[in-house]
């Protein structure tokens, strides 16, 4: 059984998006669908960082030393391009 994952947009005029669960938010959020930007997709540039609302698995190491560097001080962010969806989310873009 395939579970799927709300993605909303609070505060945005855009609506929310149902995915499949796991599936990458770089691939499925553009423009037209979404106030989240993308550069690099790869965690590197930091364009993505987005406030997120709801419960999903803690970064890597890797992006974790990105919000340390980007965000620092502030909870909830992350990177878009590297959250793995596991449930329902809010993204606000800061
Ligand atoms: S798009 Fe570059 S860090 Fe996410």
């Amino acid at each position: 059984m395939t579970d799927f994952c709300k993605i909303s947009f609070p505060e945005s005029n855009f609506v929310p998006i149902t995915l499949e669960c796991h599936q990458s938010l770089s691939e499925h959020l553009m423009v037209q669908n979404s106030p989240v930007l993308f550069g690099c997709r790869t965690g590197i540039c930091g364009t993505c960082l987005v406030e997120v609302i709801g419960d999903i698995p803690p970064p890597q190491p890797e992006e974790q030393e990105m919000l340390e560097t980007l965000a620092h001080n502030h909870t909830n962010m992350r990177l878009a391009c590297q959250v793995d969806v596991t449930g329902n989310i809010q993204l606000r873009k800061i």
